[in-house]
């Protein structure tokens, strides 16, 4: 029997979320509901995996084996129903990883790279540091969400080389729609635009279907660079595997070169056996997991609604993460996060990094009794 809501002790894991507290937040007795990883052990045919290849007593140099890949393929097609091409995926070691070299690729220094605020803070960073530009396309705050704004995108996206897709978005927890995800391939197959789509959330749906957008159609698969882990799904962020799916198999074999050129040459010794078993065996863990989450979500959307009434927050479709809407306060990030630390001993992502400041996004994936005192936390600093 999984059991979501065990305790968990993270004090000798090396947690960045946990061990991290003194130095992003200046103090250690806080409770940690920032770095997007869960508190919540991962499926027991992970962790066999990992003691069996343990039990092999080598590590050394490691080779790619066919059941990697293939056991993403049919995750995809088991999961989405989207039948990827096996000879045009590549191993990357993360996702971030992907960005920055799929930057250094597919555009030249200067060129314009547009993404849509609020945003991972990652596609910034990736796109700055290899002195590309970056081009903003507001979302657009609606009674249901956010929703994009497609005159303005169509306006940006002409002049830009490349489009960054975050579906299902961080840290909005939208999960773009058929017609939405439609709009975008047919806009960019109309100036050529290559799209990074990253869909590392896409296993985290809890309200709706995941449109890939490689899956609309040959045209618009032909720009498109798809990035997949299983890391965020089942936990695994720390062993560093992820996917890249690639319009031509020529592209991804030059990815591949790109990549052992800076020593990354193949999966480490753990994360290929670990991953295999998540994907073929995880699936009941998952839909479990998916009720965890669903239900602490309706859990902290309520306590919110009813005891901290000017803080607005709506239930993400996908994702666990609450992107709370702090603006009523109208304090700025700084003393938002004074607020959060001192007041209420919490510490939570704020949204400046996302280019959302007077937000702060909070991670619920965790056992209930940690949301419970995440809450009554968060409460202390603004109730
Ligand atoms: C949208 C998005 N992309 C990428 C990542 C990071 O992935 P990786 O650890 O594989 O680099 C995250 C992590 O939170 C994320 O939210």
């Amino acid at each position: 029997m999984v059991d979501f809501n065990k305790k968990i002790d993270r004090s000798k894991n090396d947690s960045r979320k946990w061990a991290g507290r003194k130095k992003y937040f200046g103090r250690e007795d806080l409770l940690p509901m920032w770095v997007a990883d869960m508190d919540i052990e991962a499926p027991d045919v992970v962790v066999e995996a990992l003691k069996n290849k343990a039990d092999q007593k080598i590590f050394g140099y490691t080779m790619e084996n066919e059941r990697y890949i293939g056991s993403l393929v049919n995750w995809v097609k088991k999961r989405h129903g989207s039948k990827l091409s096996f000879e045009r995926i590549a191993h990357s070691p993360t996702v971030v990883t992907s960005l920055n070299l799929l930057i250094k690729i597919l555009t030249n220094e200067g060129d314009q790279i547009m993404i849509q605020s609020p945003t991972y803070p990652q596609f910034v960073k990736q796109i700055e540091s290899n002195g590309r530009k970056v081009v903003i396309n507001e979302l657009v705050e609606k009674e249901n969400g956010y929703e994009m704004d497609f005159i303005d995108f169509e306006e940006k996206v002409k002049n830009s080389v490349v489009f960054i897709l975050c579906n299902p978005h961080n840290p909005a927890g939208r999960v773009w729609t058929r017609e939405e995800s439609s709009k975008i391939a047919e806009i960019c197959v109309k100036y050529g635009v290559k799209i990074i789509s990253d869909e590392i959330h896409s296993d985290l749906i809890l309200d709706g279907k995941h449109i890939s957008i490689a899956s609309l159609g040959r045209e618009v698969e032909n720009l498109v660079y798809t990035c997949l882990s299983a890391t965020k799904t089942f936990n695994l962020a720390g062993i560093q595997s992820s996917f890249v799916v690639f319009p031509t198999r020529k592209e991804k074999e030059n990815f591949v070169e790109e990549l052992s050129l800076i020593g990354v040459h193949e999966p480490n010794s753990f994360c290929m056996d670990m991953v295999i078993s998540a994907y073929n065996h995880g699936e009941e863990w998952l839909e479990k997991l998916l009720d965890h989450l669903r239900g602490n979500i309706e859990f902290a959307v309520d306590y919110i609604e009813k005891n901290i009434p000017q803080i607005r927050v709506k239930k993400p479709e996908a994702t666990y993460l609450l992107w709370l809407d702090l603006r009523k306060f109208g304090l700025d990030d700084e003393k938002l996060k004074e607020r959060l630390v001192e007041d209420g001993g919490l510490a939570l992502t704020m949204g400046g990094g996302f280019m959302g400041s007077g937000f702060a996004r909070m991670n619920i994936a965790c056992p209930r009794y940690m949301l419970e005192d995440g809450l009554e936390r968060l409460k202390k600093a603004f109730g």
